[in-house]
């Protein structure tokens, strides 16, 4: 691959091998010098065209722990405000010559459309409603060190059961989990309110369900995400309160989901929505402040890894 732009491109062997190259830089990062020269001279673009607190900030830190230039596009402070199209946007970008370039966009597809103009990797940040590579990548090795904590020897997530609950029809992060999820060989349940529930869960292989006591017994893992407000056009739009009463992650019902069940969440969290606070901060359940710590190291393997062939590095390969 060229491109990082969709788990659904991705091989398992592939996706073990994004996860294995991140491990050394889970290492560093936990150092107290977090630097090394492998991307030095070359420039990373983050384009977002959409508001992001982790995604940018870990790309950004991931690049410049790599040595590499970063800058970063804003869509706000630049000509797209002024009407410039994604496609003149792409040439513009590609004319100062970077070396990758990260994308965040609000329409599914548009990273793709981007990649399609530029010739350098790119690197899909989260693009509409399809797809957020990086996320799952991350929550995967997030979750594969949680579990080895916990004794689980297995490098993959064979007999596991993961819950994902919340508004998977808007939610990109709720596709590129169970491809990957999948892909490692979890069971993966999807439980959200019948008119939040994308068509093609079950077509994915997941399982799909509407109560969450049902979706969450004896689950060895529950994803929660959040309502995405800014995507709800014309669909039903619970209240935060009916929200929490429904679907809500209490502790109460995290007791119905296996012992031990670990609790994930993307992150940014509506607390007393989709998740209570003392779920969310529960020190020997909750690895959501860990799915932050393991994005800068997944981030660091992508940008790495798809930057290999540049670099003159056998890897990932690039585009004929
Ligand atoms: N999880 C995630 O993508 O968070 P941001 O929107 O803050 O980047």
């Amino acid at each position: 691959h060229r491109d990082l732009l969709a788990i659904g491109q991705l091989e398992r062997h592939e996706i073990l091998f994004l996860l294995d190259e991140a491990e050394q830089w889970v290492e560093m990062n936990r150092r107290a010098a977090k630097h090394v020269d492998l991307l030095a001279g070359l420039t990373v673009i983050n384009a977002f065209f959409e508001n992001s607190t982790r995604t940018l900030l870990s790309f950004e830190i991931a690049g410049k722990r790599l040595g590499a230039d970063v800058v970063n596009m804003h869509a706000a402070q630049s000509s797209v405000k002024k009407g410039e199209t994604l496609i003149d946007t792409a040439i513009t970008l590609n004319a100062m010559r970077p070396d990758a370039i990260v994308i965040r966009h609000g329409s599914s597809g548009a990273t793709a459309l981007i990649a399609d103009e530029v010739d350098c990797p790119v690197l899909n940040a989260g693009d509409g409603q399809h797809e957020h590579p990086t996320q799952a990548l991350l929550d995967a090795l997030a979750l594969r060190h949680a579990l080895r904590e916990r004794g689980h020897a297995a490098e993959d997530f064979t007999g596991l059961t993961v819950t994902i609950c919340g508004d998977v029809l808007h939610s990109r992060v709720a596709r590129s989990n169970v491809l990957c999820l999948q892909a490692m060989g979890a069971s993966v349940r999807v439980c959200s309110p019948p008119a939040l529930m994308p068509s093609h869960v079950e077509a994915m292989g997941a399982a799909a369900y509407t109560d969450f006591d049902e979706a969450l017994a004896g689950a060895d893992v529950a994803m929660m995400l959040r309502l995405q407000t800014e995507r709800m056009s014309g669909q039903f739009v619970p209240s935060p309160r009916e929200y929490h009463h429904l679907y809500g992650l209490t502790a109460a019902r995290l007791a119905k989901a296996a012992p031990d069940a670990i609790v994930m969440h993307p992150g940014p969290m509506n607390r007393g929505v989709e998740i209570d606070s003392d779920v969310a901060d529960m020190l020997d359940r909750s690895i959501i402040t860990r799915q932050v710590e393991m994005g800068v190291a997944i981030r660091m393997a992508c940008l790495d890894v798809l930057t290999r062939r540049r670099r003159g590095v056998e890897g990932w390969g690039e585009k004929a």
